[in-house]
């Protein structure tokens, strides 16, 4: 399965899934990295791990249509089978999300559905819920939507700042997005409807939430 992992700055994420996809056997390989933003710090790991990067420049783009085409296309040259957007911080259109449908997932730091969009630890914090975490997600037009395939919850702490918070959710994206990708390329997740439904699920663990799992 030829992947291509989408960026807009650090790609804690698309590290964990380039070393994921590096240990023997993997089901997947990292085919490329593209950043809307030039100056992302990921490029540098991905370069330095010779996986060919891309750079499409939203800013050079007067619609986001004309952007999403640019993106589109450029994948489909690549014959690119799943995308996985880790921090990527555009929104896509409707038309792209639908030509790709299935094919395109996503990580976000909470537990979908509660906190879509931003300063989604800052929320959590402010609500007062106990526990918080992050989820993987095939991804539909709508924002933080889609047939959630993986999460992991954390419990925040009293003292809990969102830097800190944030921090220890981290983690656990790093081990549910390889875990995710690889369920998807041994072809063990169908959607159905709005329902990821995983084959095999508690095949060596209670696979998809806490506790850690072997990935
Ligand atoms: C991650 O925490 C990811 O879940 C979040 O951005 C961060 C990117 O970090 N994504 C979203 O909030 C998307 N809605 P990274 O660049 O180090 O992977």
């Amino acid at each position: 399965m030829r992947v291509a992992v989408l960026i807009s700055s650090r790609g804690s994420n698309m590290q964990a899934l380039v070393n994921a996809c590096k240990t023997e056997g993997f089901p997947a390989e990292i085919a490329c990295v593209l950043s809307n933003n030039p100056d992302a710090a990921g490029l540098d790991f991905a370069k330095a791990n010779n996986i060919p990067t891309k750079v499409i420049d939203h800013r050079e783009f007067e619609e986001r249509e004309e952007f999403d085409a640019a993106l589109s296309d450029y994948l489909a040259s690549e014959k690119i089978d799943l995308i996985c957007l880790a921090g990527f911080m555009r929104l896509l259109s409707a038309e792209f999300v639908n030509r790709w449908r299935d094919r395109i997932i996503n990580i976000h730091p909470s537990l979908l559905p509660a906190f879509k969009g931003l300063h989604v630890h800052e929320r959590a914090i402010e609500s007062g819920t106990k526990f918080t975490g992050c989820t993987v997600h095939f991804v539909r037009p709508e924002m933080d939507d889609g047939p959630i395939i993986a999460q992991a919850v954390v419990p925040i702490l009293q003292d809990d700042t969102p830097e800190i918070l944030a921090q220890r959710i981290l983690v656990e994206e790093h081990r549910i997005y390889p875990l995710a990708l690889k369920l998807i390329a041994q072809k063990k997740v169908k959607v159905h409807g709005s329902i990821a439904k995983i084959s095999e699920a508690t095949e060596g663990s209670g696979s998809l939430t806490n506790p850690a799992v072997d990935t």
